[in-house]
């Protein structure tokens, strides 16, 4: 019985590792293209990092998060002066080219600027949440470095402009009432932030920004 499994696997192998070796090439096939395609949006969010602070990074981003949002701002469910008319122009291969390659550029370390209660703040409800208002610990989603998990859309958060992380989690309270329209994934966060006062958004702002 065992035996026979082994055998097959000696079997299947060869096929597995064309398989693996073929979407290995078709991903940079897809960051290549998506390098092209970022030509113009470089202009406000940089590679790295965005020159202005109300201007997310993308770099390092998960890919299925950005793949989201690129369908929300087309979509006409995520809204923004500058941003939405940029994505109303790109197909479903432009945002999933757009997406890799984003994803595929490491992020620059972030750095802490506010005051030291201010930071203790944000990470004591980052690790620890606030359990008489049931704000769970955001350790839990977005992990203890602020990667988040690219399989179920969950972003990296740390190391953003403090000023955007502000703005975003702001946006999620005041969507509160139509949250269940826009999405599942905007439900849950949106969910969070109602429960958070804007000085503990704030704090985790700061927090996040330094965070690496
Ligand atoms: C004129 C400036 C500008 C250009 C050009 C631009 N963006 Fe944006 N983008 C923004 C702003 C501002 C936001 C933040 C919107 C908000 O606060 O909700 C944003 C947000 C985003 C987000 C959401 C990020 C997150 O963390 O939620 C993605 C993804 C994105 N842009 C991708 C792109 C892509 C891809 C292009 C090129 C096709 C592009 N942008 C071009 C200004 C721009
Ligand atoms: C149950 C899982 C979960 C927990 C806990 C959670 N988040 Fe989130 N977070 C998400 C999801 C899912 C999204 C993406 C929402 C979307 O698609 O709009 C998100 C998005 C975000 C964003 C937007 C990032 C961007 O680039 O625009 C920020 C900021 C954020 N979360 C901060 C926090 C903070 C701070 C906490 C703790 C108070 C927290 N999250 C707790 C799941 C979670």
């Amino acid at each position: 019985m065992q035996n026979n499994f082994f055998l097959k696997i000696k079997f299947y192998y060869p096929i597995l590792f064309a398989v693996i070796i073929n979407s290995a090439f078709a991903d940079q096939d897809s960051i290549k293209a998506g390098e092209q395609k970022a030509m113009l949006c470089t202009a406000c969010h940089g590679v790295e990092k965005s020159v202005n602070p109300e201007w997310p990074n993308l770099s390092q981003q998960s890919k299925k998060y950005l793949v989201d949002q690129l369908h929300a701002f087309r979509d006409g469910k995520r809204k923004n002066a500058l941003m939405s008319s940029q994505a109303m122009g790109l197909s479903d291969e432009d945002i999933e080219d757009l997406a890799a390659y984003y994803n595929s550029i490491p992020a620059d370390k972030g750095s802490l600027q506010a005051d030291d209660d201010i930071i203790a703040l944000g990470q004591n409800i980052y690790r620890g949440g606030i359990y008489e208002r049931d704000v769970p610990a955001c350790i839990s989603c977005h992990g203890p470095k602020g990667l988040g998990i690219d399989r179920t859309g969950y972003p990296k958060i740390s190391g953003q402009h403090s000023v955007y992380t502000h703005n975003r989690l702001k946006n999620y309270k005041e969507g509160y009432d139509i949250k269940d329209s826009v999405g599942k994934n905007y439900a849950i966060m949106s969910s969070i932030s109602f429960r958070l006062s804007n000085l503990e958004m704030k704090a985790l702002s700061e927090y996040l920004q330094g965070l690496y």
